[in-house]
C-alpha cells in the first residue's frame, strides 16, 4: 500500500490496495483506518468490486444506515443510490457544504462512495478539513463559540421543496438535532468546527455578552453562523477529486465537509454511498 498526499492539509490517494481484499484482511484494513484518520479522505482508483464487497468493506467501520430521501439498492440495504440523469428535474440543485446527516442525533462517522457512471464532464466532489478550519479561527471567535450549540434540520433542507404535509411528516420522523458548534473527534481528540449546510440557528446564543436586547439575537447569531458555515469554502482547506468509473472516496464525516459540484446536468452521474453509523457528537 502506498499513500500519496494530494494537498498539505487534506486528502491522499491510496495505491496498491483492493478494497474487497481489505474487507477480509485485518492488517490492511487497520492501515487504511489509520491513513483515514491522518488524511481525512482517502481516494482509490479501479475498485471494480461487487456491491456486496462495497458493503462488506464499509461495515468494517461499523453498521450502515439508509437515507430517508435517497433510496438504497434493494439488494444491498445501506448502499444509498445517488443517481442523476437527463430526467432529473432541471431546477434540481445540489449542493451545499455539509457533513452527511447531521440532522440525526447520531450522524454518520464516515462513508465509502463509489462512482458507477461518470458524466462526460464535471461532477467532481470536494472535501474540506474542518479541524483546520477550527484551528485557524481567531481566538475571540473560539471563545465565543466554545459553549454554543446549534440545530441541524432535515426539514429546512431536504424537506424545503416538499409539499407541506410531506415536509411535516419528515420532521416528525426526524426532529431537528442539536449538536455542539465545536465537537471533539472521538478518536484523535482534535477540535472540529461542526456547523454546515444543515445548521439553522444557535440554541443558546442568549448570554449577556452576546444579546443585550432581543433584536441582537437574530443579527448577531445569524451573522456568526453564516461566517462559520462559510469557512468550509476556503480553498486552502480543500481537496477536489475527479471521478472515473470505479473510483472510490472514503471520508471521515466527523472532521470534514463535502460538496458535490453540480456542473454536469443534464447528463448521467451515478454514485453509490455506504454511510456508516457514528457516535453522538460532544
Ligand atoms: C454526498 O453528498 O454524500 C455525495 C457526494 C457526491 O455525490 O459526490
Amino acid at each position: 500500500m502506498r499513500v500519496e498526499k494530494l494537498t498539505t492539509h487534506i486528502g491522499a490517494e491510496v495505491h496498491g490496495v483492493n478494497l474487497a481484499e481489505a474487507a477480509r484482511n485485518d492488517d490492511l484494513f487497520g492501515a487504511l483506518r489509520a491513513a483515514l484518520l491522518e488524511h481525512r479522505v482517502l481516494f482509490l482508483r479501479d475498485q471494480d468490486f461487487a456491491r456486496a464487497d462495497h458493503v462488506a468493506f464499509a461495515e468494517r467501520f461499523g453498521p450502515l444506515e439508509d437515507h430517508p430521501v435517497a433510496g438504497s439498492d434493494p439488494d444491498h440495504p445501506g448502499l444509498v443510490r445517488i443517481y442523476k440523469d437527463e430526467n432529473s428535474p432541471p431546477d434540481y440543485y445540489e449542493n451545499a457544504w455539509h457533513c452527511d446527516a447531521t440532522w440525526r442525533e447520531v450522524p454518520p462517522m464516515g462513508a465509502v462512495l463509489r462512482c458507477i457512471t461518470c458524466p462526460p464532464v464535471g461532477g467532481d466532489t470536494m472535501w474540506a478539513n474542518m479541524a483546520k478550519a477550527y484551528a485557524d479561527l481567531p481566538d475571540y471567535v473560539k471563545q465565543t463559540i466554545a459553549p454554543l450549540k446549534a440545530r441541524h434540520s432535515i426539514e429546512a433542507t431536504f424537506g424545503a421543496r416538499m409539499p407541506e404535509e410531506k415536509r411535516h411528516a419528515l420532521k416528525t420522523q426526524f426532529p431537528d438535532a442539536e449538536h455542539p458548534v465545536v465537537r471533539t473527534h472521538p478518536e484523535t481528540g482534535e477540535k472540529i468546527l461542526y456547523v454546515n449546510g444543515f445548521t439553522t440557528h444557535f440554541t443558546n446564543f442568549h448570554t449577556f455578552e452576546n444579546v443585550r436586547y432581543g433584536q441582537d439575537f437574530a443579527p448577531g447569531g445569524a451573522n456568526l453562523l453564516q461566517y462559520l458555515i462559510g469557512r468550509a469554502a476556503i480553498p486552502e482547506y480543500q481537496v477536489r477529486w475527479r471521478w472515473q468509473p470505479n473510483s472510490v472516496a472514503i471520508w471521515d464525516n466527523r472532521s470534514t465537509q463535502h460538496y458535490a459540484v453540480m456542473d454536469y446536468a443534464p447528463t448521467v452521474r451515478r454514485m453509490e454511498r455506504a454511510g456508516i453509523i457514528g457516535d453522538r457528537p460532544y
